[in-house]
């Protein structure tokens, strides 16, 4: 049994230079094993709450006090378990913060543990990352009542794992990660025609350096890069940042639609306010939830859009259940903000009929058996289960190792520039040489039954 014998913490920075979490797990008979908590810029309120010192320094994001939790309180807690059995450590976690949210020991301090465990848990074993969390991954338990007939499974079935993700990736950034009028966050290709992960990310790097020369060319910014490595020209519209991919697929020598699809994080949340969507581009708007969802559809008729992600706020429920109950046959509905990896709000999007999809991000709930539960809600109910990185990024590799053991089929790192991004790109081409893994490519996004 790996038992755990030392665990330490310590502040390092994030792809914003701001403080995080970083623990160190050491098993007997392994080496120190190291995971590092990420943060978000457009976080929705349903998150596990991260541990801020707050007062003057560092601008009050210091990550002392809960870098303190893990040296005295968590590491006295947990040296001598077993790091095996994740769902012990991560329920013991869970206890011992004692909180809904995990605001007392903070959830930047309890993730960082609970995957450290595992990393050091799999280095004992002297398994690869991969096929430990594939373990972890099977031990969770279904969901579904046993009379339901169990869907039939091929290699690339989602949750068959391992196999090689589809990369929704990052072209032109706005919202809140970045600064221009755009009120969309994120503007994203997948290489949907792609009978490779590796080729598929070169379709896109090339279409990305073609899209800053694209820029450039109207005039804009072509080299200047937000937060998760898109692009942030300052565009009049979110029309014109469609326009501008779409030339940039076209001169790269692809075909919209058919070699590279779009998807796009609306972010809505952030423009919610009052009952009503108000919209900064596009000459300044204030919309309904009906009128918010005509606009999307008007989009998806327009664009070869495949999936909308936050669409609408995360507490517009009846909005999300009219917006699916419209546009669900078409494309992939991604609940990021509104689930926030949540097994409880998940629980009650699937019992309204409110998206089709999840937005996956380990610092939203907090521990690695918490968002596999999630994982296996939304496989057991159809919804596809997207692994995302946040907008505060590190080296950790934790969320593409995840993606490809889980054999989860979609991936969201950002753009492919910046090497807190790269570094996860990179680690998913290791896995595709070394594993000879099938890739889910298109087959990986939501599809409407029947
Ligand atoms: P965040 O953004 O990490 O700033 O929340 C990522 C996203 O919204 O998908
Ligand atoms: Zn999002």
């Amino acid at each position: 049994m790996p038992r755990i014998t030392h665990m330490t913490a310590r502040e390092v920075f994030d792809s914003r230079g701001r403080p995080t979490v970083e623990v160190v797990v050491t098993c007997a008979g392994g080496r120190p094993c190291r995971a590092i908590t990420p943060a978000g810029a457009s976080t929705g309120a349903a998150e596990a709450a991260e541990l801020r010192d707050g007062g003057n320094r560092l601008g009050g994001w210091g990550v002392r006090r809960a870098v303190e939790n893990v040296r005295t309180e968590i590491a006295n807690a947990f040296v001598g378990c077993d790091a095996a059995d994740q769902a012990l450590i991560d329920q013991r976690l869970i206890d011992l913060d004692g909180t809904p949210n995990k605001s007392r020991l903070g959830a930047n301090a309890i993730l960082a543990v609970s995957l450290a465990s595992a990393y050091a848990a799999a280095s004992t074993f002297g398994r690869s990352p991969i096929e430990h969390f594939q373990r972890l991954w099977k031990k969770i338990p279904s969901t579904l009542s046993s009379e339901a007939p169990a869907a039939p499974a091929s290699a690339t079935s989602i949750g068959a794992g391992p196999s090689l993700p589809l990369p929704m990736v990052n072209m032109i950034s706005g919202g809140k990660h970045a600064g221009g009028q755009l009120d969309f966050q994120d503007f994203l290709l997948m290489p949907v025609g792609a009978t490779s992960f590796s080729q598929g990310l070169e379709w896109i790097i090339t279409v990305y350096q073609t899209l800053g020369r694209v820029l450039n060319a109207s005039g804009y910014e072509g080299t200047l890069v937000g937060d998760e490595g898109g692009y942030g020209p300052r565009l009049q519209s979110n029309q014109e940042a469609l326009d501008l991919i779409i030339e940039a697929i076209q001169r790269a020598g692809y075909r919209p639609g058919d070699d590279l699809a779009f998807a796009i994080d609306v972010a809505s949340t952030h423009f919610y306010r009052d009952g009503f969507y108000h919209l900064a581009a596009d000459g300044g708007r204030r919309l309904s939830s009906q009128e918010m969802i005509a606009s999307l559809v008007d989009w998806v008729d327009h664009y070869p859009i495949l999936s909308i992600e936050d669409g609408l706020a995360e507490e517009d429920w009846e909005g999300w259940q009219a917006l699916t109950s419209t546009l669900a046959e078409r494309v992939q509905l991604i609940g990021d903000d509104l689930f926030a990896t949540n097994v409880n709000r998940l629980q009650r999007g699937i019992d309204l009929g409110a998206g089709n999809s999840v937005l996956i991000k380990l610092n939203q709930i907090g521990t690695l058996t918490e968002t596999l539960q999630t994982m296996r809600l939304a496989v057991d109910h159809g919804y596809a289960p997207v692994i995302s990185a946040r907008s505060g990024e590190t080296e950790d590799v934790t969320i593409a190792d995840l993606a490809v053991a889980t054999g989860a089929g979609q991936i969201k790192i950002g753009s492919v520039a910046r090497s807190e991004r790269l570094v996860k790109y990179n680690q998913l081409l290791r896995w595709e040489e070394e594993l000879n893994a099938p890739y889910v490519g298109s087959a990986a996004l939501y599809e409407a039954q029947g």
